[in-house]
């Protein structure tokens, strides 16, 4: 065994293995060479071991982006500012026409997060007809708890560019590109994620909590945290690729 790869460092995978429900079931298992012998463990986990870091490949790409799926129950417990800070890094790299860098970031957790359960409390209650005071704290109180269900919000917002060549749509598009970057990043480091709108983020409350400006918009907000143990996430049917296809070669 290679001397980077202590005992120390294999108790910890498997403690680790152990805890995340993901684990263990075949999908996210892959190979890493180090030496002239194989290393079998997950690729969700071994970012988080510093035992691994060198020579380690990051989870395939293709393996990524078929393996990813909306996670929404995860556990309470708080991803590092590091490792958001490394889903960040990936979200910024993504392709924006002409350079522009239009998105922008708002990490909300802890009581932060009632920043977004304000907005869903304020939407709810105006979503209410006749209500009386009982059903309008209610929404409220409603609003403050689905900003609960993660430990780390991002609101992903964007402002077009003062460019005159670029185009809003394609600022638009590049801010959603960074943040599939994100969530790919998220799951690639062992992290569930979900993109919500619900509504709630093409409101005029939305935009001005998170500073947004008439023509800025909030692309939604992305929940993250440790997936819940045991809960496995549905996989939507997909059309087939001959679907969604047409191929022209004359
Ligand atoms: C722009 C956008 C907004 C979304 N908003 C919500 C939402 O408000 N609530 C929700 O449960 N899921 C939301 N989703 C997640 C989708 O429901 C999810 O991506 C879809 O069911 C496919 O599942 P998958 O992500 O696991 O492939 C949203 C996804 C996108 C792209």
């Amino acid at each position: 065994m290679p001397s980077s790869i202590d005992s120390v460092a294999l108790t910890a995978l498997l403690v680790k293995k152990q805890e995340n429900p993901y684990l263990g079931k075949g999908s996210f298992v892959c190979k890493h060479i180090y030496g002239d012998m194989y290393v079998m463990h997950d690729t969700l986990i071994i970012r988080e071991i510093d035992f691994f870091k060198k020579g380690m490949s990051a989870m395939d790409t293709i393996e990524a982006i078929k393996t990813r799926r909306s996670v929404r129950k995860v556990s309470d417990r708080e991803p590092s500012k590091e490792l958001i800070e490394q889903i960040l890094d990936a979200a910024r790299r993504a392709p924006n026409h002409m350079n522009t860098e239009p998105w922008h970031f708002i990490v909300l957790t802890g009581e932060g997060r009632n920043k977004l359960g304000e907005v869903y409390g304020k939407v709810n209650q105006k979503n209410l007809e006749n209500a009386d005071q009982a059903a309008l704290e209610a929404a409220y109180e409603k609003g403050l708890s689905s900003a609960k269900r993660a430990p780390v919000i991002i609101v992903v917002t964007m402002e077009p560019s003062d460019n005159p060549r670029a185009f809003e749509i394609e600022d638009i598009e590049a801010t959603a590109i960074a943040t599939q970057n994100l969530m790919l990043a998220a799951h690639a480091l062992g992290l569930g994620s979900i993109l919500r709108t619900g509504g709630a983020a093409y409101t005029k409350e939305a935009k001005e909590q998170f500073g947004v400006s008439e023509k800025g918009h909030i692309i939604g907000f992305v929940y993250l945290g440790y997936p819940a143990e045991g809960v496995v996430p549905k996989v939507p049917e997909r059309q087939s690729v001959a679907e969604i296809t047409e191929w022209v070669d004359a």
